[in-house]
């Protein structure tokens, strides 16, 4: 058998999760056999079934203590990181930043009562979106959750709720400042073509229009330009763009004090992704805003930036267990599993790759072994893999994914009505459920036949 380098001997970075791609508790069992955490991932799927989602603790420790420590060493002046939680949003992952001392970003009433739940402190919360509603910004409101506005409609609303309750309202205002990155079209988001924030060139009159509110108080600004970027020098031109627009608000009065960058650092998903470090990443932002200051003697302003995917994916695997093979002759084969695009919906939607093993014999790779991986949902695209290389492999055994900690639980659906898989975490060879797994019946609950249907 032919066998090539697997991406599992490759060294993993300790310091800086993003920059692998299995979690950094990856390890091959005395019995060749793939675990993590400590946990074998063979004895997990028998006690939890499969399709399962597996998120490594200590992985997601490191990603957070790298923020949190990158800032502090970076940036002299004051600092937080907060958890972008559309990425993986549950109880036990606001617990878990909120544990580490991030903050964390909620864009719905379901993020936001996820968080409150999971025990992040209100401060520490911000809440964005683009069309928030009026319960929403409610909820907000009566927990002292600072809002990003993010158009004029959230401004006008506010203004309302302020002045009706005479009450001073603290807000961050999202703007697109216009910087183009290399990454998928629909997860980019700084361009002036986007639904997101006011275009840079309305600032001065969205600053005119603040000022001339009575409650409204402008104490920072929010730029997210998008997601799995492995370029730097976007974020360098952010941090000047947004020490600009703080000089500019200062001529209509307002004193900005915090400046949000957003996320947005790639991860490794495959062997050819070579994305930069967290440490570098926090360098080159905190570097750029200290420099434009001093050059402007203006006071550094807290920093804020908010990573979701660098956070938690790395951390997270998927265990698929493999049913059918059919083999075209010539074309190629194909071999099915238990779940596919309703719990990892990325390869659908942006042509997404990973990384993959087969559980019983992670090293081996027989590059003769070529096999296109398709979910098992009605629908044609639906395939997790093209072509991939794996060990020999049949019927009953498991294939781990990697990478999948952030976007696929978050993004997944019942499609088909497939019910959504297990989480668990794993940690120092223990295991504990953190999301149940759906059953087909949790499936019916919200299912109404009206009465004269009934016979
Ligand atoms: N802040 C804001 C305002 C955002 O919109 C996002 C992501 C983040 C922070 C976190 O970005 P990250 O650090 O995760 O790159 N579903 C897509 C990704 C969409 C990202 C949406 N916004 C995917 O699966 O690739």
């Amino acid at each position: 058998m032919e066998e090539k380098k697997s991406f599992l001997k490759q060294k993993i970075d300790l310091e800086s999760p993003n920059k692998n791609i299995v979690p950094i508790t990856t390890s091959i069992g005395g019995d060749g056999k793939l675990s993590v955490g400590g946990c074998s991932i063979e004895e997990l799927v028998k006690k939890y079934d499969s399709p399962l989602y597996i998120l490594d603790e200590v992985t997601l420790r490191k990603s957070c203590r790298a923020y949190k420590n990158a800032l502090e060493k970076y940036y002299p002046g004051e600092s937080l990181p907060i958890y972008a939680s559309k990425a993986n949003s549950s109880i036990f992952m606001s617990n878990l930043v909120s544990s580490e001392g991030l903050g964390l970003d909620a864009v719905s009433e379901g993020e936001l009562l996820t968080a409150l739940k999971g025990g992040v402190p209100n401060e520490k919360i911000v809440f964005h979106g683009n069309n928030k509603s009026d319960k929403e910004i409610d909820l907000a409101i009566r927990n002292n959750i600072k809002i990003i506005v993010d158009n004029d409609y959230d401004l006008k609303r506010l203004e309302e709720i302020s002045n009706s309750l005479n009450y001073d309202l603290e807000i961050m205002i999202r703007f697109t400042p216009g910087i183009e990155c290399h990454t998928h079209e629909y997860i980019r988001t700084g361009s002036f073509d986007s639904k997101f924030g006011f275009g840079i060139e309305y600032l001065n009159n969205l600053f005119a229009s603040i000022s001339a509110t009575k409650h409204l108080k402008l104490k920072g600004i929010h730029a997210h330009i998008g997601s799995q970027i492995f370029e730097l020098d976007p974020h360098k031109d952010l941090g000047e763009i947004m020490v600009k627009v703080i000089l500019d608000a200062k001529k209509f009065g307002h004193n900005i004090k915090e400046l949000n960058v957003g996320g947005g650092l790639g991860i490794k998903y495959t062997k050819n992704d070579d994305p930069p470090s967290i440490d570098e990443w926090v360098e080159t932002i905190s570097t750029s805003i200290v420099e434009a200051c001093k050059k402007h003697n203006l006071d550094l302003p807290r920093l804020l930036c908010e990573p979701g995917r660098s956070i938690v994916s790395t951390a997270g695997i998927t265990i698929y267990k493999i049913g059918a093979f059919k083999e075209i002759p010539g074309i190629r084969t194909y071999l099915s599993v238990d779940g596919g695009m309703s719990d990892n919906p990325r390869p659908i939607t942006y042509q997404s790759n990973y990384s993959a093993c087969l559980v019983k014999n992670p090293l081996n790779i027989n590059s003769k072994n070529k096999y296109t991986i398709a979910g098992k949902h009605c629908e044609s695209g639906d395939v997790l893999f093209k072509e991939i290389e794996l060990a020999n492999c049949k019927t009953g055994d498991l294939i781990c994914v990697f990478g999948t900690g952030a976007y696929n639980n978050s993004m997944s659906s019942n499609y088909n009505r497939i019910p959504r898989p297990a989480a668990v975490l794993v940690c120092d060879g223990g295991a504990e459920i953190i999301q149940k797994r759906e059953s087909s019946f949790d499936l019916l609950r919200y299912d109404i036949l009206p009465d004269r249907f009934i016979k």
